[in-house]
């Protein structure tokens, strides 16, 4: 199958350019003027954008979590992923008690078996560490091809400082990295402890009991942590503004924190959880929402290089029937997290791109080139010779208002429901083969069930 897209303009993190591009297979074969290659496929791009496709490296498919499970499989999830743009995702992989971390990498990937539609990979999250379980993961590195173990500061499977100091040098002596859902637990104990004896329950208080300086604390916490062992770490959805300033300061030391944030963290605030009844629940994630005046200083910290990657946290629960099914009476006992993976590049252009707070390379950054690099995903994330044929085909002009009625995750809201959109995918390919395309006013899935597969990444030193 080839494919030749012609009177583009490639963008790149590095720059951008006027050209054609040559797909043979799975792969970019060429970049030219004027190609005139008989092709299968050959695709008018003028006017449009041909960016790599976006790489969502926070995801978590079928998640078993506060008694009940995120909603979206591998087949729905990643349907969505195409048709938002995004051609690969790096999912979270929980380890469940008493298991290696290479039966939890075989057991997630049966599920995706058979089901997925783009190329994914998986970060280990590390639960139950035992000293055999911290030794794995030289092996799960370098034969399994996972660089990147995560862990929680947080929820009942958080681990303790000593942990994650054993991680920290683990991981790095094979060059991976460290994932860290950063909060301090005991300051949310507090908090939750206060709130119940006011009767502080409803969804709001969730905010109000997970401040921003438990966020900034456990940062500042790791950061020394990674200080202390030479090591590395990545802090995942990162959300307030003192967060950003624990990482700024520590980049500028020169130790390795990366960090990412997410588009709920840029664009909702607050405000959200006042909203009438029950609804304040579909924004219940960890981290809350935050006020606005955080904002600005996430988009700038994008703009800056102090943040590497936006990824979504995508982890959907139902409005009606998951969200509402234990904690209507008590915020606590609401499932944790909201959808996004659709809705990641429309976003970042959209309010980043189009507002000029960000450019376009930054743009192809922030979702590709970046999240590629710092998980070794090295065949993907850039439009060159040689590298998959992940791409969209995109029109910067294209609007669209969000609503989870034209969106294809498994769940009946989205938290940006109502926001206008300025730029759409026209098409999406994965490894040369079209998977999604604009038909009107929303994005149709074209693309193959169970054709998506596992990227064994490469350690960090090797890219
Ligand atoms: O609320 C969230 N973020 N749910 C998913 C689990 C996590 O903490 O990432
Ligand atoms: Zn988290
Ligand atoms: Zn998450």
């Amino acid at each position: 199958m080839s494919l030749l897209i012609k009177n583009g303009q490639i963008v790149n993190a590095g720059g951008r350019q006027f050209a054609d591009v040559y797909i043979e297979g799975d792969k970019i074969k060429t970049i030219g003027s004027n190609l005139d290659y008989p092709a299968d496929e050959i695709v008018d791009a003028n006017g449009k954008y041909v960016i790599p496709g976006a790489i969502d490296s926070h995801t978590h498919i079928s998640m078993p979590f506060m008694g009940t499970s995120a909603q979206d499989d591998y087949y729905t999830g990643t349907v969505a992923a195409a048709c938002g743009g995004v051609t690969s995702l790096v999912d979270f992989d929980m380890q469940q008690k008493g298991e290696s971390l290479f039966e939890a990498i075989e057991r997630k990937k049966s599920w995706a078996e058979g089901k997925v539609v783009v190329d994914y990979s998986l970060h280990p999250a590390v639960t139950d560490p035992s000293p055999e379980v911290i030794e794995e993961v030289k092996q799960a590195i370098l034969e399994y091809g996972t660089p990147s173990f995560k862990v929680f500061m947080v929820y009942d499977f958080r681990v303790d400082d000593a942990v994650m100091i054993k991680l920290l040098k683990k991981t790095k002596q094979f060059g991976g990295l460290v994932q860290v859902h950063a909060e301090n637990f005991y300051f949310l104990q507090h908090m939750n402890e206060l709130f119940a004896r006011e009767g502080k329950l409803t969804p709001y208080y969730h905010a109000k009991s997970r401040p921003n300086i438990a966020e900034a604390e456990a940062i500042s916490r790791i950061i020394k942590m990674v200080e202390f062992t030479d090591s590395r770490a990545y802090i995942v959805h990162l959300s307030s503004m003192e967060g950003l300033e624990e990482v700024k300061k520590a980049r500028y030391r020169g130790i390795n924190v990366f960090a990412e944030t997410c588009p709920q963290y840029l664009i909702l605030d607050e405000e959200r959880y006042k909203a009438p009844g029950f609804e304040g629940a579909k924004y219940v994630m960890s981290p809350p929402l935050r006020t606005k005046e955080s904002q600005d200083p996430l988009w700038n910290g994008l703009r800056d290089g102090y943040l590497q990657t936006v990824a979504t946290d995508h982890c959907p629960f139902d409005f009606n029937g998951k969200k509402d099914m234990f904690g209507t009476d008590d915020y606590k006992n609401i499932p944790n997290g909201a959808p996004g993976i659709e809705t990641l590049l429309m976003l970042i252009h959209s309010e980043g791109v189009a507002k000029n707070r960000i450019s376009l390379e930054k743009m192809v950054e922030v979702l590709s080139a970046g999240p590629a690099k710092i998980f070794g995903l090295k065949d993907k994330g850039e439009i060159s010779v040689g590298k998959d044929a992940d791409m969209v085909i995109f029109d910067p002009d294209q609007k669209f208002t969000i609503t989870q009625r034209l969106l294809h995750m498994n769940i009946d809201y989205s938290p940006f429901e109502g926001v206008d959109i300025t730029g759409m995918p026209s098409l999406v390919y994965s490894r040369g083969k079209k998977v999604a395309e604009w038909n009107e006013n929303h994005m149709d899935f074209v693309g193959e069930k169970g054709r998506g597969r596992f990227i064994k990444r490469v350690p960090f030193e090797s890219i």
